[in-house]
C-alpha cells in the first residue's frame, strides 16, 4: 500500500481531471442504477393484466413508508396513463425514458475515462522523466553493479504496468463501489429480504477470490526481472554484434536468449493463468448467488405472494449488475499486486540516494588560480586498493603526463579528479579546497574530458562537437574542429558538419572519433584539460594527426595527460610513472632518460615497435 500510495503523489499535479472524473463516476454510478429500474414502469405497461383494477392516488407519510408510496405512485401513474393514452403510447415513453438514461449513463462514463485518460497518462509521462532525470543523476558506480537492460526494463514496462494497473484501481475506487452502493440502495428499496441473502454472499465471494491472488505479486516480480534480463542480453547483443559474428558465438547468444525467454515463458503462463482464473471464477460465484435469489424470490413470488413478479424481474437484473463492480474490484485486487511489483522496482531507482549528491555547503568555483593537489589519496573500486597513498601537485599551467603498465590507475585518476568517484582517503583539492566541497557542476565546468574510448552519440558531427556548448556558433565549431586537426575529414563527409555517424560514432574510424572528442573538449574551452589516450593503436599517420590534435589543447591550459605513446608526451612538463597504483618515477622526459629506471625501459621498448 505504501508503493501505491507513494505512486500516488504523482496524481497531484493532475488532480482536476481527478476530481473531473470523480464527479462523472458519481453520475455514472447513479444513471447505472437508475437506468436499470427505469425498466420497472415498463414491465408494469406489458404486465398488466388487471386493468380495471383501480388504484386510488397515494398519500406521502414520511421516509418509513417512502417504498409503498413510490410503489403506488407508479401503479397509479401506469393504469391511468393507459386509460388516458393507450398501451403503445405509454410503451413509447418508457422506451424513450429508457433509451435516455441509458445514454446518459454512458456519455458519464465516457466523460469519466475521457479526463482520467489525462491524469493516467501524465502520471507515466512525469514517472518516466523523473526515472530518467535520476539514471542520469546516479553515479557511474550504480552501473557497473547493474545491468542496462534492466533499467531499460524500469523506465519502460515497469512505469507502463504502473500506469495500467495502479491507474486503473484509481479510477476504479470511485466509480465501481458508488455503483454497488446505488445498486445495493435500488436493491433494498425492491426488496429487504432478497437484499439481506446478497449481503451474506459478496464478502463469501470476495474471501475466495482474494486465494487466488496471493502469489500474485511473486510472479510479477519475476516476469519483471526476467524483462530485464533478456534486454540486457538484446542490448549486449547490439553492441557486440561485430564479435558475436567474428567468432561465430551465435549459438551461444542465441542460448542465453532462449534460455532467458524460456523463463519469461514460465513466469508468464503462471501469471496469466493465475489471472485468468479470476474473472470465471467470480463470475461463476455471482451467477451461484442469483441461483439462490431465484429460489428464494421464486418462493416470495409464488408462495408467501410478497413480491410481484416484474419487480422480481428488475431485482435479478439489478443483482447482476452488481456482479460487474464486484468483478472488477476482485480483478483491481490483483491490479494492485501486479503494480506493487512494478512500483518497487521503479520506487527503488527513484529513491537511490547518489553518494555523490552535492552537500548543502558546497560552493560554486568558477575559475582556476593556482593548482590541482592529489594529497594522499587512496581508493578502491570494490574490495582492493586501486590507489593507495598517491600524492601528486598538478600546477596552474602545465602539462603533466600520466604513464604506466595497462591496470596501474591512470584511468582511475582521471575518474577521481572528475569526481565519477570519491578518494576513500586522503583529498583532492583545486585551489585548496576539496572538490567533495565544490557543487559537481562548476567541478565539471572547469574540466574537459576526453575518454579512453571515445564516447559519440548517433547524431551529426556538429551536435557531438557541440555537446558541451549548445550554444556555439557555427564559426566556434568549425575553429575547434581545426584545432583538433578533425576539420580535414570533416569536409570530406558527404553532408560536412551534419553528417550522421551513427550509432556510437560507428561509421568513422577510432582515429577519427578520437579527434572528434577532443574537438568536442576543445570547443568547451575548459582551463583544465583530461585526456585519456586511446589504447587502440592507430597507423603513424592518424597518430600524427591525433597528436598534432593533444598538441592543439594542452597548449596555454592546465592538462593531465594519460598516454600510451611516449611520443606524445615527450614536451610535458612532469612525467610521472605509475605502477600498482603508486609513483615510481617522475621528471621530464631528459631527466627520466637519464635516470635509466622504468621510463627509460619503457621507451626502449617502443623504440623497438
Ligand atoms: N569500474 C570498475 N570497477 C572495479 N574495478 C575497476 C573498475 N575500473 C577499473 N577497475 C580496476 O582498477 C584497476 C586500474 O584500472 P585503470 O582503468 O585505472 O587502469 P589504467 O591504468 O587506465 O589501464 P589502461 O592503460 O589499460 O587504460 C584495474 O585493475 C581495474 O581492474
Ligand atoms: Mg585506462
Amino acid at each position: 500500500m505504501t508503493y501505491f500510495k507513494k505512486i500516488l503523489r504523482y496524481a497531484l499535479p493532475y488532480k482536476m481531471y481527478g476530481i473531473l472524473n470523480i464527479f462523472f463516476n458519481i453520475l455514472y454510478s447513479l444513471f447505472s442504477a437508475l437506468s436499470m429500474l427505469a425498466l420497472l414502469p415498463m414491465l408494469k405497461v406489458l404486465f398488466n393484466k388487471d386493468e380495471d383494477k383501480f388504484y386510488p392516488n397515494p398519500i406521502y407519510n414520511g421516509i418509513s413508508s417512502a417504498k409503498e408510496y413510490f410503489q403506488d405512485s407508479l401503479n397509479c401513474y401506469v393504469v391511468e396513463s393507459i386509460k388516458q393514452e393507450g398501451h403503445i403510447q405509454i410503451l413509447t415513453y418508457m422506451i424513450i425514458l429508457i433509451i435516455s438514461l441509458f445514454m446518459l449513463k454512458n456519455f458519464f462514463n465516457y466523460l469519466a475515462m475521457f479526463f482520467m485518460t489525462y491524469l493516467r497518462n501524465g502520471v507515466l509521462k512525469d514517472l518516466r522523466n523523473d526515472v530518467y532525470q535520476k539514471t542520469i543523476e546516479l553515479p557511474l558506480s550504480y552501473f557497473s553493479e547493474k545491468r542496462k537492460g534492466d533499467i531499460i526494463a524500469r523506465i519502460g514496462t515497469d512505469v507502463l504496468e504502473i500506469q495500467y494497473s495502479f491507474l486503473s484501481v484509481l479510477e476504479m475506487l470511485v466509480r465501481e463501489p458508488l455503483t454497488i452502493l446505488f445498486t445495493l440502495i435500488a436493491m433494498i428499496f425492491l426488496s429487504i429480504d432478497l437484499t439481506i441473502f446478497v449481503f451474506i454472499f459478496i464478502p463469501i465471494s470476495g474471501f475466495l477470490i482474494s486465494l487466488v491472488g496471493k502469489k500474485l505479486k511473486r510472479q510479477s516480480e519475476n516476469v519483471q526481472k526476467e524483462q530485464g534480463t533478456f534486454l540486457s542480453i538484446l542490448d549486449e547483443t547490439l553492441s557486440g554484434l561485430r564479435v558475436i559474428k567474428g567468432f561465430n558465438a551465435e549459438a551461444f547468444f542465441q542460448n542465453k536468449f532462449e534460455d532467458s525467454t524460456n523463463r519469461f515463458y514460465k513466469f508468464l503462463v503462471n501469471l496469466i493463468n493465475r489471472k485468468n482464473l479470476a474473472s470465471p471464477m467470480s463470475e461463476f460465484l455471482g451467477i451461484c448467488v442469483i441461483a439462490v435469489l431465484l429460489w428464494y424470490g421464486g418462493n416470495l413470488v409464488f408462495v408467501k405472494k410478497v413480491l410481484e413478479p416484474e419487480t422480481f424481474i428488475i431485482y435479478i437484473g439489478l443483482a447482476y449488475n452488481i456482479l460487474t463492480p464486484a468483478k472488477a474490484i476482485s480483478k483491481a485486487s490483483y491490479s494492485v499486486k501486479k503494480g506493487n511489483a512494478a512500483a518497487e522496482r521503479v520506487l527503488e531507482l527513484l529513491e537511490m540516494e547518489s553518494p555523490l549528491k552535492d552537500k548543502p555547503t558546497a560552493e560554486e568555483k568558477n575559475s582556476f588560480d593556482q593548482a590541482i593537489t592529489l594529497e594522499n589519496i587512496s581508493f578502491k573500486y570494490e574490495n582492493d586498493y586501486v590507489l593507495k597513498n598517491f600524492t601528486l601537485a598538478i600546477p596552474k599551467g602545465k602539462t603533466v603526463a600520466l604513464v604506466g603498465q595497462s591496470g596501474s590507475g591512470k584511468s582511475t585518476i582521471a575518474n577521481l579528479l572528475t569526481r565519477f568517484y570519491d578518494v576513500n582517503e586522503g583529498a583532492i583539492k583545486i585551489d585548496g579546497i576539496d572538490i567533495k566541497n565544490i557543487k559537481k557542476h562548476s567541478l565539471r565546468n572547469l574540466m574537459g574530458l576526453v575518454t579512453q574510448d571515445s564516447i559519440l552519440f548517433n547524431d551529426t558531427i556538429a551536435n557531438n562537437i557541440k555537446l558541451g556548448k549548445q550554444e556555439a556558433t557555427y564559426e566556434e565549431v568549425l575553429e575547434a574542429s581545426k584545432v583538433a586537426n578533425a576539420f580535414e575529414f570533416i569536409k570530406e563527409q558527404p553532408e560536412g558538419f551534419d553528417t550522421n555517424i551513427g550509432d556510437g560514432g560507428g561509421k568513422l574510424s577510432g582515429g577519427q572519433k578520437q579527434r572528434l572528442s577532443i574537438a568536442r573538449a576543445v570547443l568547451k574551452d575548459p582551463p583544465i584539460m583530461i585526456l585519456d589516450e586511446a589504447t587502440s593503436a592507430l597507423d603513424t599517420e592518424s597518430e600524427k594527426l591525433v597528436q598534432i590534435a593533444l598538441e592543439n589543447m594542452t597548449k596555454n591550459r592546465t592538462s593531465v595527460v594519460i598516454a600510451h605513446r611516449l611520443s606524445t608526451i615527450q614536451n610535458a612538463d612532469v612525467i610521472v610513472v605509475m605502477q600498482k597504483g603508486k609513483i615510481v618515477e617522475q621528471g621530464t622526459h631528459q631527466e627520466l632518460i637519464d635516470n635509466k629506471g622504468t621510463y627509460y625501459k619503457l621507451v626502449e621498448m617502443q623504440s623497438f615497435d
